[in-house]
C-alpha cells in the first residue's frame, strides 16, 4: 500500500520531528516507526542519544552508522545525535514534534513522565505518540541482545546489517559479507 506523506504546503514552514532513542542497537520495530514516522511530517531526525554513562554495547558512532545504512530508503530521514536535553536538541533542529512509540501499558507510565517533562521544560514541543506494529509489540533491543547471546534467531527481529553486526560483537561471529 502507498502512503501518502502529509507534507506541508509551499510556503508553510517544514514541520520537523524527531525520534530520539538509546538505539543500542535498531530493531525492526524502530525501523517499522521511523517508516510510519516519516509520512506524518517533512523531515524525521532520528536522533542517538549519546550518553556513554548507559554502558551501550555499541558505540554512538555505531549506532549512527547501524541507522544510517538501514534508514538509507527514507528520503526525508536523516540521523544524528544529541547529549543533553532533548528538547535543547529539538529546539536547536528546530523540531517542533516529538515521536515516540508505546508497545505495551507497561510504557506508558515512563513515556507518561517523560513527556510532561518536555512540555513542562519547552511546551511549544508536542510528544506524538504511535502504536508500535503488532508483530513488533514484544520487542526490545535488550531482548535481542539476549536471545543472540543464547543462541536464538533474531533475523525478524533486526535489519541484516544491524544482526550481522550483533553477531560480530556477541558471538564473535567472522565479519564476512552481510
Ligand atoms: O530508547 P530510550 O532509551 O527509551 O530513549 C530515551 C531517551 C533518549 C528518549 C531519553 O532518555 C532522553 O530524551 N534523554 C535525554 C535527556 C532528557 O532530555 N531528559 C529529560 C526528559 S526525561
Amino acid at each position: 500500500m502507498k502512503i501518502t506523506r502529509f507534507a506541508s504546503p509551499k510556503g508553510v514552514s517544514p514541520v520537523i520531528g524527531i525520534y530520539p532513542g538509546t538505539f543500542d542497537p535498531l530493531t525492526s520495530g524502530h525501523l517499522d516507526l521511523i517508516g510510519r514516522g516519516s509520512h506524518l511530517v517533512d523531515r524525521l531526525i532520528v536522533a542517538v542519544l549519546a550518553n556513554e554513562a548507559k554502558h551501550p554495547l555499541f558505540s554512538m558512532e555505531e549506532r549512527t552508522e547501524m541507522l544510517r545504512e538501514a534508514t538509507a530508503h527514507f528520503p526525508n530521514v536523516e540521523v544524528d545525535s544529541f547529549n543533553g536535553l532533548l528538547v535543547q536538541f529539538a529546539q536547536a533542529r528546530g523540531a517542533k514534534l516529538l515521536l515516540r512509540g508505546i508497545r505495551a501499558v507497561s510504557d506508558y507510565e515512563y513515556e507518561l513522565q517523560m513527556a510532561l517533562m518536555n512540555r513542562r521544560l519547552n511546551p511549544n514541543i508536542e510528544t506524538v505518540f504511535l502504536m508500535a506494529g503488532e508483530s513488533y509489540s514484544f520487542l526490545s533491543s535488550r531482548m535481542v541482545k539476549e536471545v543472540i547471546r543464547l543462541g536464538g534467531d533474531v533475523s525478524q527481529m533486526v535489519p541484516p546489517n544491524v544482526e550481522h553486526r550483533l553477531r560480530a560483537r556477541l558471538l564473535g561471529a567472522a565479519a564476512g559479507p552481510e
